[in-house]
């Protein structure tokens, strides 16, 4: 019998990021232990913010070469105290992000079974949607600059970049993505009224993309009253794509009417496959709980899961959610989800439920 082999790269990086890939990294090898038929091997970098502070980098020169050779990457959270965040941010994630070309962020959101959602009446199989995120240009574009620093008069411009090019791209993979989903259901968010230029391109991007598409019903929202209909009527929605930043903040209120920022995944997905795409938790390093082996794993989980569907195991992705979500159906959640039990203890649950559900 032949075992497909994958070599999975981890950057654990900062705050609670070691704690959460390690719990994954144990999960991932019970998996793949209980399924039998493929072989993950993991290869950690330790680029962190401590890197950074010792060497003046976050990425060694030769870095991406090393990392491009894997077929999948596991990445913990950037971030520390003593390092302003545009410079962790830029030092690490948008720094494989862009080079790999990881054009669609996919951010999946649902209350799972025996956690509540701080919606009254939203309780589980009421909100389930994935958020596709345009991951390459937009307002994080990195275009603009600063002038006369310091004086009265200084000016900064912070330019947001859409081509035709990406637009197409990250529609036609939302309109792919939506397809896949059981309701066909697509919600283009844009804020063509007040954005002119860019947002009525999306606009008319999505309409010349949505006929190649008639299996698909679509609607557009203007990201101000998404977020009312995130709050008022969550089941209206299914799959949801939108510019960098306004997916940025939709999915972190996504992750919170789901229950936490502690359950919430996201890919960085290189649609063409010629680079790895990445994997990693919504959630960022946690400065206020690392170290206390509190930190919720259930993310890491969820895009461990989100990983092995990328690399083509997709029943044993989702056998380990089925395992994910019934240990949280038994109450064995963290703090952030009402509990009281810490990040070895669901982990431990979850491989020992993995043992059951194989
Ligand atoms: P954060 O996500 O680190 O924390 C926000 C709140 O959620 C905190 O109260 C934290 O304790 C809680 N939380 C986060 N993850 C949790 C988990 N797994 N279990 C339980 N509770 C959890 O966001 P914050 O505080 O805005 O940022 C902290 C640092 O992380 C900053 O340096 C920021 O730039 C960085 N960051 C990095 C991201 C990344 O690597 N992709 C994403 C977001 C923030
Ligand atoms: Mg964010």
């Amino acid at each position: 019998l032949q075992t497909r082999k994958y070599s999975i790269a981890t950057i654990p990086a900062d705050g609670i990021g070691p704690e959460v890939i390690s719990a994954g990294i144990q999960v991932l090898c019970k998996v793949s232990e209980l399924d039998g038929s493929f072989e993950l091997e993991f290869e950690e970098y330790d680029w962190s913010s401590d890197t950074y502070k010792k060497t003046g980098k976050y990425i060694p020169d030769g870095g991406l070469d090393k990392l491009k050779k894997h077929d999948a990457i596991l990445f913990g959270a950037v971030g520390a105290p003593d390092v302003p965040d545009h410079i962790s941010l830029w030092g690490l994630r948008l720094a494989i992000c862009q080079p790999f070309q990881q054009y669609a962020n996919v951010r999946p959101t649902k209350i799972f079974r025996g956690t509540r959602s701080p919606l009254r009446n939203a309780n589980h199989g009421d909100l389930d949607w994935v958020i596709v995120r345009e991951n390459s240009e937009g307002e994080y574009a990195g275009q603009g600059g600063r002038s006369h620093r310091g004086q009265p008069w200084e000016t900064a411009t912070e330019v947001s970049i859409f081509s035709r090019h990406a637009v197409e791209r990250i529609l036609k993979f939302a309109f792919e993505t939506a397809r896949k989903r059981p309701r066909k259901l697509l919600t283009v968010v844009t804020k063509s009224n007040a954005q002119r230029n860019g947002m009525v391109l999306w606009d008319e991007v999505a309409a010349e993309i949505a006929k190649q598409f008639s299996d698909v019903k679509w609607d557009k929202m203007l990201v101000d009253a998404m977020t009312c209909r995130m709050v008022l009527d969550p089941k209206s929605l299914d799959t949801i794509v939108a510019t960098n930043l306004h997916a940025d903040i939709l999915s972190d209120l996504a992750a919170a009417l789901a229950g936490s920022i502690g359950i919430a995944p996201t890919s960085n997905l290189d649609p063409t496959r010629q680079n790895p795409s990445m994997f990693e938790p919504i959630h960022g390093s946690a400065f206020d709980i690392t170290g206390k082996g509190v930190a919720n794993p259930v993310a890491t989980f969820w895009t461990a899961g989100e990983m092995l569907n990328w690399l083509g195991e997709d029943e044993a992705a989702r056998k380990m959610m089925e395992a994910v979500e019934a240990v949280t159906e038994r109450g064995i959640v963290t703090r952030d989800l009402g509990g009281s039990v810490g990040t070895k203890e669901v982990t431990d649950a979850v491989c020992e439920e993995l043992g059951r559900v194989f």
